[in-house]
């Protein structure tokens, strides 16, 4: 066995058959609720019916007569926990609404009790027998509801750092020859992963280990220890599969830090599950957006003037904001812009990530406008979007690393048969059904957080890769698996991947698309230093190589020439040399322009995520065009999707296999962020009505037609090590525009308010 040169693209770029394909199909793959727990107390919880007010008292009578019932927690009895901070405000927390710490109420839905059982059916029956009177007041849903406040979300947290201005947008905007107006809505939504909320604890002395879904393992060991007031190394997280999470399990919700003090106390390990129902308000979900549009244009379609507001809700207790200007006002070049987002408070859980955060709603608008002035303009709007391409995004000026956008239209175009198009509205049929076809833009930021990593190689060739990194459906395993092969030159069958466990050297969370690239950098880097170490071993060149282009650690491991040579090293001459049976080398590895305390950061699970339109002298961002065919029936106003096209290019695609099917979700989602999901609110009482997966509408394989994936090669030298931009939110972006300009077409109605029902049409 010889470790060969890296292979470029040897195994990254193939489309290797994924690493837990075997395990996922067989249903040997272990998902934290099946996890086996020994004499396991099951939890239950209880939510409040009111969305404000008080809790006056308990009857727990009937509750405690069920058969095999334990014990039943309230904010009377809880042990009182630390605060959480914020998770968008430099904390680990979902929301700073802190359950069973007081009587008062701050949201529907919020956990007011816990029923600790022998069996999940005895937890579930007291449950529904315990009794909670309250005082309720009369609470504030949404926007327009009496009571909400509004204010601008620069400075009312962290995250959110600027409102995106250069020239003079009202001067240009006078002056415009053309001009569009429109204000657009978003619905709330929630990310209704198919794997429920749930979370299992096991005590050993004052050690903890919570198996629990999770994007960010590291964050939850963190954030639980503190609201504990234990030391972080006492606590230990493993998921090694995630079922599901669109954002919903990226940051700490209340429950764990709460069952883990109950399991304390009770010296037994304790299960919960959460209910589908209780999702809908014990986590996160994507808040309604209100958002108004004004494009100014010269005649030739040049944009002169682009103004971009936004309003979205939020708890009362948290300033929560997506706020995606700061993509729209960088995505075509235009002199004038302004814009600003708000947040409007009302008696609501805080809203949270979802896939795509601030993209989706976003993006809907400004390509929706960008169709509506094409139409002004009687412009194709494939050229529209030329005219105002740049290789520079407007407000500072930063070149984008790499940007493909028109490269993906045309490539879309030719594929979906554009050109067949008769760009009249309604002009387009077959016998019952009218045809439209309309396309929109996508765009995702490349971001990359600080990583760590541990490689064992072994004298046989045989590769451990350690990573806290999380498989979320994202493929996680199989592309890390792909880096160390191809670095360490051995088969992808001898690469053993672990991750998903906080005792592992620390990775970021799944979110924001940087997982691939973040830890397939850590671990190329780590690679190539066992490789060094090899190679020092037997070849007597063991000259450093400058901090260069050549070094895939990207300047921040001296590797020597020989370890870049052709040449290969037998690895029972370099064990022997060396004098060992393994190789194990770990390291850290940070993106350019992180900051000085990012490894201190990782250690604690907070993140220092770079990317997008937020580095120093570049802007990084991935890109896309979208195709669709909506049909609607003439009679029933049925609208159907027969077509669904995307062309996208992301830099350096690690597996084909699987960014295929990641993009291939991302459209589906995207046509069901516009044809169907919606989260229901009952104004009354701001509660969520449709709260179960019969009623929150998803697509079914018969909503969904024919749906054609094409990944443009991109090479990227700038973003990371991998080349690699990240994919798993970029799918889903634009779908939705593309779908109301396809509706425009085939009936000549605009759409601007999302989810599209058919009793909109008025065809
Ligand atoms: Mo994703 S919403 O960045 O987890």
């Amino acid at each position: 066995m010889s470790i060969a040169a890296p292979q470029p693209k040897a195994n990254m770029g193939q489309p290797v058959p994924r690493y837990d394909a075997f395990g996922k199909v067989t249903g040997s793959a272990q998902y934290a609720a099946d996890v086996a727990l020994i004499n396991p107390v099951y939890a239950y919880l209880v939510t409040s019916s009111i969305a404000k007010g008080r809790i006056d008292s308990f009857d727990l009578e009937a509750a405690k007569r069920v058969p095999g019932v334990i014990d039943i927690v309230t904010h009377e009895n809880a042990e009182k926990l630390k605060e959480g901070k914020l998770f968008s405000n430099g904390g680990y927390a979902a929301t700073t609404i802190q359950p069973l710490k007081s009587p008062e109420i701050a949201q529907q839905g919020q956990i007011v009790a816990v029923v600790l059982a022998n069996t999940f059916e005895s937890a579930r029956e007291a449950s529904h027998a315990v009794r909670v009177n309250y005082t309720a007041a009369v609470p504030t849903t949404t926007f327009d509801s009496a009571g909400t406040t509004s204010a601008p979300a620069k400075g009312q947290f962290a995250q959110f750092k600027e409102d995106p201005k250069v020239g003079d947008f009202a001067k240009a905007f006078g002056d415009a020859e053309v001009k569009v107006s429109a204000a657009y809505e978003t619905p709330a939504q929630h990310h209704n992963p198919m794997e429920l909320f749930a979370t299992s604890f096991v005590w050993n002395a004052d050690s903890l280990t919570i198996y629990e879904p999770r994007q960010y393992v590291h964050g939850l060991k963190n954030g639980v220890a503190e609201q504990l007031g234990i030391d972080a190394d006492k606590v230990r997280v493993i998921n090694s599969y995630v079922g599901g999470a669109f954002g919903s399990k990226g940051s700490m919700t209340p429950r764990t830090a709460i069952v883990a003090s109950i399991a304390r106390r009770l010296g037994r390990p304790v299960k919960l599950v959460a209910t589908r129902a209780q999702g809908f308000t014990i986590a996160t979900y994507r808040a309604e957006t209100r958002q108004e549009i004004q494009l100014g244009a010269r005649r030739d379609g040049k944009l002169t003037a682009l103004r971009h507001s936004g309003w979205e809700i939020s708890s009362r207790a948290d300033p929560y904001a997506v706020g995606g200007t700061k993509t729209t006002t960088r995505l075509y070049d235009c002199p004038n812009i302004e814009s600003q987002v708000s947040i409007v408070r009302a008696d609501r859980n805080t809203p949270g990530f979802m896939r795509s955060p601030p993209e989706v709603p976003y993006m809907f608008a400004l390509e929706s406008a960008m169709d509506e002035l094409a139409v002004e303009l009687n412009i194709d709007p494939i050229e529209l979007r030329r005219i105002n391409d740049t290789a520079k995004e407007p407000i500072g000026g930063k070149p984008y690393t790499s940007r493909s956008l028109m490269a993906c239209f045309d490539e879309g175009a030719k594929a979906f048969g554009w050109e067949q198009r008769s760009a009249k509205p309604k002009s387009m049929s077959s016998a019952d059904w009218l045809i439209g076809y309309g396309c929109a833009a996508t765009c995702y930021p490349t971001q990359m957080a600080p990583a760590a990593a541990r490689v064992r190689l072994q004298r046989d060739g045989r590769v451990r890769v350690e990573i806290a990194g999380h498989e979320i459906g994202n493929g996680a395993y199989t592309v890390i698996g792909q880096a160390a092969a191809e670095r360490l030159g051995v088969p992808f069958q001898k690469v053993s991947v672990f991750i998903g466990d906080s005792d592992l050297p620390p990775a970021p969370v799944a979110g924001g698309s940087n997982s691939t690239a973040s830890t397939c950098s850590a671990v190329i880097m780590v690679c190539d230093q066992i490789r060094q170490k090899l190679f020092k071993a037997v070849l007597p060149d063991d000259s450093l190589v400058d901090k260069a282009k050549e070094t895939v650690g990207l300047g921040q491991t001296p590797i020597t020439k020989a370890a870049q040579s052709d040449q290969p090293v037998d690895l029972a001459q370099a064990f022997d040399a060396l004098g060992v049976s393994v190789v194990e080398e770990y390291g850290e590895w940070k993106p350019e322009g992180a900051p000085l305390d990012s490894f201190r950061a990782m250690h604690k699970g907070q993140m220092r995520m770079v990317g997008g339109s937020e580095m120093k002298d570049k802007i990084a961002y991935a890109f896309g065009a979208q195709f669709v065919e909506v049909r609607i029936n003439r009679w029933t106003h049925e609208i159907i999707v027969p077509r669904l096209v995307g062309a996208f290019a992301a830099g350096h695609i690690m597996n084909p296999r699987t960014a295929r099917s990641q993009l291939m979700g991302g459209l589906i989602w995207g046509m069901s962020s516009a044809l169907h999901e919606a989260t229901e609110l009952d104004e009354r009482y701001a509660r969520y009505v449709n709260d179960n997966l019969a009623d929150y509408l998803v697509p079914v394989n018969a909503d969904v037609g024919s749906v054609e994936v094409i990944l443009l090669s991109e090479q990227d030298d700038h973003i990371n090590p991998a080349g690699v931009k990240g994919i798993g939110e970029l799918g889903n972006v634009g779908t939705n525009a593309a779908i109301c300009n396809a509706i425009f077409h085939a009936t000549g109605q605009r759409i601007r308010k999302l989810p599209v029902r058919l009793e909109q049409l008025e065809i």
